[in-house]
């Protein structure tokens, strides 16, 4: 039997909920040996040289509507809004003629109109103001910044595979003072998860992690995590696989337990400086639940899965990993 196969039978249960003994946490087996920094730092790395096609998540899909909606995306100011057909148009905030700010502008009949004279954009080139690329994903929308990506443009962004069939998604953005590879590098760290976040994850256990080579096939490029969602005293054993599909993204994707085939898409997104001069970086955390029992959707009210994410309960796992990386920004940029 494999590896997987082993835990799938030791946790096959009709039932997705277990009631978790309690457990100290300062009674737990440390993970400080294991989480080698030459191991997180070499995945990293190999996130970092993955193509993006100059593209970048900037917000959740439903966020953007016929109105305008505004968001810095590398330290370029960027306006965005769905025409009459929902196509969504991306492009500068900055009016052409003298500077307004077209996120405070208004939609009408699908064109942008300029609060300060009136100057409409239908989403094509006009008077000097041209359009960026634009992808929606129909769970993030994506703009293509090629002067600051730098890299060989592509035509669509890198989209993690999804799960089919019925799925459900919500997506959180939260801003922190770091860089996107510190919020990659707090992802690429599974071994803090039952230390740091106790009140979500327990019984965690780096089943494998990819080796600290420079060069590693996309493939075998994961980390396998049993582990134990928990909410209060009911938890909820899966796997999870950890991957970076590219330096911006990391895929958590449950692949045993209840939820199988569910993904966690976190995408770290440059916003530019903040008014100290510091980096700001957006985490743009995309939830997409799949479950194979029928009545799916009934049974993400009722069941915990991930669905407490979804709902929002796991704001506080979010703000605390986020601290995790503004700490680490810090530290790197002191030394
Ligand atoms: S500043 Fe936009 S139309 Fe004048
Ligand atoms: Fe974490």
């Amino acid at each position: 039997m494999s590896k997987l196969g082993g835990l799938t039978a030791k946790w096959a249960k009709s039932s997705p909920f277990k009631v978790l003994p309690r457990e100290q946490w300062a009674r737990q087996r440390p993970t400080y040996k294991d989480a080698e920094p030459a191991i997180i730092d070499a995945a990293l790395q190999r996130s970092q040289r993955r193509p993006t096609g100059n593209w970048y998540a900037f917000a959740s899909s439903e966020t953007i509507r016929k109105r305008p909606h505004g968001a810095s995306v590398g330290g370029v100011e960027v306006v965005a809004w769905r025409d009459m057909d929902d196509t969504l148009h991306v492009g500068p905030a900055t009016c052409p003629h003298l500077g307004a700010d077209l996120a405070t502008g208004t939609v009408d009949c699908g064109a942008l109109i300029c609060p300060w004279h009136g100057l409409r954009l239908e989403g094509g080139r006009e008077f000097g103001w041209k359009p960026y690329p634009a992808y929606d994903d129909g769970v993030l929308a994506w703009v293509r910044l090629d002067r600051i990506g730098g890299e060989e443009p592509t035509d669509v962004p890198v989209v993690p595979a999804r799960p089919e069939g019925a799925s459900m998604h919500a997506v959180t953005r939260l801003v922190g003072t770091c860089e996107p590879s510190d919020i990659i590098a707090n992802r690429l760290d599974p071994w803090h998860g039952a230390w740091y976040h106790p009140y979500s994850f327990a019984h965690l256990d780096v089943l494998s992690a990819p080796p600290a080579d420079v060069d590693l096939a996309e493939e075998q490029d994961r980390f396998l995590v049993p582990v134990t969602f928990h909410i209060g005293r009911f938890g909820v054993p899966v796997v999870a696989e950890f991957s970076a599909p590219g330096p911006r993204t990391i895929v958590m994707r449950i692949v045993d337990g209840e939820g199988t085939g569910s993904v966690v898409e976190t995408h770290a997104t440059p916003v530019g400086p903040g008014p100290d001069g510091l980096p700001r970086s957006a985490v743009i955390e995309a939830v997409i639940a799949h479950s194979d029992r029928p009545g799916f959707v009934h049974a993400l009210r009722a069941r915990p899965l991930i669905a407490p994410f979804m709902r929002g309960a796991a704001a506080r796992l979010w703000r605390d990993d986020l601290a995790y990386a503004e700490r680490r920004y810090r530290v790197r940029s002191r030394g």
